[in-house]
């Protein structure tokens, strides 16, 4: 399986239905960039959007994701996550952004098996949907994935999913593949590679190296929307696919925010990663962000599409 990563202000269900029109049934489904806990048992109307059936329409099957060690909250959120027809939740046990992690959310809870293991023994008693887990393989160090996953294996998951870095990694450094191979063995349960996954050939060698047949990627998507495709096998002319998404991608942006300021701040977090799929080069990718208006922002866009289809 193929799964599309959670990148919250990237993956939301204006590109996954973008996205789905472009490249149908390319990816087998998509988890959601997390809802957070914090906000109590309801979801911020943003958050709640992203989930709601009626604005999933032409997009992927999603898992919703959740982040947050609030047990109730949880089980509050699950049970209202399936009120609305999901059968499975993830668990987002990775997120290394600082504020996140301080209060052991996100990969912030890693050095905390104990703390794992009472939401998940709390939660899994209580819900009706089956759990995933997303994770790291630790905070500061990848010792710390032995703990986690002896807690995880005392428990019916229905996947985990392994970032092989660290919480104080981010996304520096590379994966490490030793350390994901050894929590390989030692989960019982199905388990998903994601990290770095921007070809082809990066996608063989885990397969081939690991024997997993479920890799979840994100960047890799935005970089070259034709990534599954090739994984799969499929002829494409992936540049100019690429173009005609990010045409689309642009024109339904315009549609979806209103006001100039998003407008154009969220043409420019796609931008940021999608300039690669039409080769552009990065010095005119940069001259393009310091365009502040948005139909100036579009215009530049569509001439480098124009630009790519003609040439
Ligand atoms: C901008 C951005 C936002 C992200 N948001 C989330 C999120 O909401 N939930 C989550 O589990 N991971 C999130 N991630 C991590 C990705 O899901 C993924 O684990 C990471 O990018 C590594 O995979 P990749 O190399 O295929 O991109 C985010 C990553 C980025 C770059």
């Amino acid at each position: 399986m193929l799964i599309l990563a959670p990148m919250q202000g990237l993956t939301e269900v204006l590109f996954r239905r973008v996205y789905e029109r472009h490249f149908p049934k390319a990816l087998d489904y998509a988890v959601s960039p997390f809802l957070s806990l914090t906000h109590g048992t309801v979801a911020s109307d943003e958050q709640l959007d992203d989930v709601l059936p009626e604005n999933n329409v032409g997009s992927m099957r999603v898992v919703p994701q959740l982040l947050g060690k609030e047990k109730e909250e949880f089980v509050v959120m699950a049970e209202g996550l399936q009120k609305l027809g999901y059968d499975e939740v993830n668990w987002n046990i990775g997120c290394p952004m600082r504020r996140v992690a301080a209060k052991h959310r996100g990969s912030g809870i890693l050095p905390f098996p104990d703390e794992i293991d009472e939401v998940l023994r709390y939660v899994t008693a209580r819900v009706g949907v089956a759990l995933s887990v997303k994770m790291r393989i630790g905070h500061r160090s990848g010792d710390e994935s032995e703990r986690v996953i002896d807690v995880l294996n005392a428990y019916d998951l229905k996947s985990v999913t392994i970032h092989p870095r660290t919480g104080k990694q981010q996304y520096g450094g590379t994966p490490d593949l030793q350390r994901f191979g050894e929590c390989l063995k030692r989960l019982r349960h199905k388990v998903i590679y994601n990290g770095d996954i921007c070809t082809a050939e990066d996608y063989n060698s885990i397969v081939q190296r690991f024997g997993v047949h479920d890799v979840m990627i994100g960047r890799g998507v935005l970089y070259d929307p034709s990534l599954p495709l090739k994984i799969r096998g499929e002829e494409c002319d992936s540049r100019k696919r690429a173009a005609d998404m990010v045409q689309d991608l642009m024109d339904e942006i315009v549609r979806v925010f209103p006001a100039d300021q998003p407008r154009v701040r969220k043409m420019k977090e796609y931008w940021c990663l999608a300039y690669r799929s039409l080769g552009v080069v990065e010095s005119r990718a940069r001259e393009l962000l310091r365009l502040e208006g948005y139909e100036e922002f579009k215009k530049g866009v569509e001439q480098e599409v124009e630009r790519l289809k003609v040439g």
